[in-house]
């Protein structure tokens, strides 16, 4: 359907990426539905108090963010960047394997891809711990949240997996500090947001072998230049933010589902706080 024949005033519900520029001319806009997990691609101040903004909760991107972080822990705990590079330099060398009971996998944000994640690492055997702002009770998993308990987490952490939202208090909190606070060897998984990782401070606890080697799949800018480092670090495996892609089916059931819950005026699923930031 051309969008110039609809009458904005018949407009109660977007489905997008970001706010167009044209969005106030919708007069009678009731929900603006994130087509991302993440909205940080909004201005939240610019969008009008009485419209609801809904970040995208639905089985598909779910299920994907599950794969790709199983994927990445394994591919850690397993030293497949080391031997990705050895097979570049043609060198036979096993590396002595670590037990899953021994490895720590901690996720930073306990939301939806957070708990998630936890769950579907569970049959692996890691000893599983998560943080977040807020207190949570995951079976089988040892939750911290907290500023004062973020040191006490990292601490333990083998396999740090970032599924933080991106808000002015997590840009910047993939940094050296953290990196220091983490086991010599330990790993990363970046599934969050590009601006969260400071990829100096990364390259620089990778090649002091503080860190042992990182999975990266957000970055800023994306893509990155071509002269960076991240393309070519025998440390780093490096994908084009595709953990998790929103799938269309599911979507639009989960928006369906969450307009008739606007309808029976319940709050829909995955209702941003502006507050907060997510
Ligand atoms: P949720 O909003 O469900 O969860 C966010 C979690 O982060 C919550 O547990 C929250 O704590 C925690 N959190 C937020 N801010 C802080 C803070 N300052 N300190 C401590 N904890 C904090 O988000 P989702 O799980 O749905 O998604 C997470 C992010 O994953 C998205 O925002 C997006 O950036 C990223 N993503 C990346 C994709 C990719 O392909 N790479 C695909 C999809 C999403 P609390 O529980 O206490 O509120
Ligand atoms: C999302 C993403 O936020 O694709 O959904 O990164």
């Amino acid at each position: 359907m051309d969008p110039a024949a609809v009458d904005p005033l018949a407009v109660r519900y977007l489905v997008t990426w970001t706010a167009p520029a044209d969005l106030l001319r919708y007069r009678n806009l009731e929900i603006v539905f994130s087509i991302g997990a993440g909205v940080d691609q909004f201005k939240l101040d610019s969008l009008p108090q009485k419209v609801k903004l809904v970040r995208m909760v639905e089985d598909g991107i779910i299920r994907m963010m599950q794969e790709y972080a199983t994927l990445a822990v394994l591919m850690l705990h397993r030293n497949l960047p080391t031997y990705l590079d050895q097979q570049k330099k043609q060198i036979w060398r096993s590396i002595l394997q670590k037990q899953t009971p021994d490895l720590n996998v901690g996720v930073l944000g306990l939301g939806t891809l957070g708990k998630a994640v936890l769950e579907r690492l569970k049959p692996f055997g890691f000893m599983l711990s998560g943080w977040s702002r807020s207190p949570h009770e995951i079976d089988g998993v040892n939750c911290y949240h907290g500023q004062q308990k973020l040191r006490p987490f990292l601490e333990k952490v083998h396999i740090l997996i970032c599924l933080l939202p991106l808000t002015e208090e997590t840009r910047g909190f993939l940094n050296s500090k953290l990196f220091a606070a983490l086991p010599p060897g330990a790993g990363l998984v970046h599934t969050g947001r590009g601006p969260q990782l400071d990829h100096e401070a990364l390259i620089e606890a990778l090649d002091s072998g503080h860190l042992s080697g990182a999975v990266i799949d957000v970055t800023d800018p994306e893509p990155l230049p071509p002269a960076h480092a991240f393309w070519s670090h025998p440390k780093i495996i490096l994908t084009p933010h595709v953990a998790s892609v929103t799938q269309a089916e599911t979507a639009a059931q989960a928006v369906i589902d969450n307009i008739k819950r606007n309808r029976a005026g319940l709050d829909p699923i995955g209702l941003v706080d502006r507050t907060r930031g997510y």
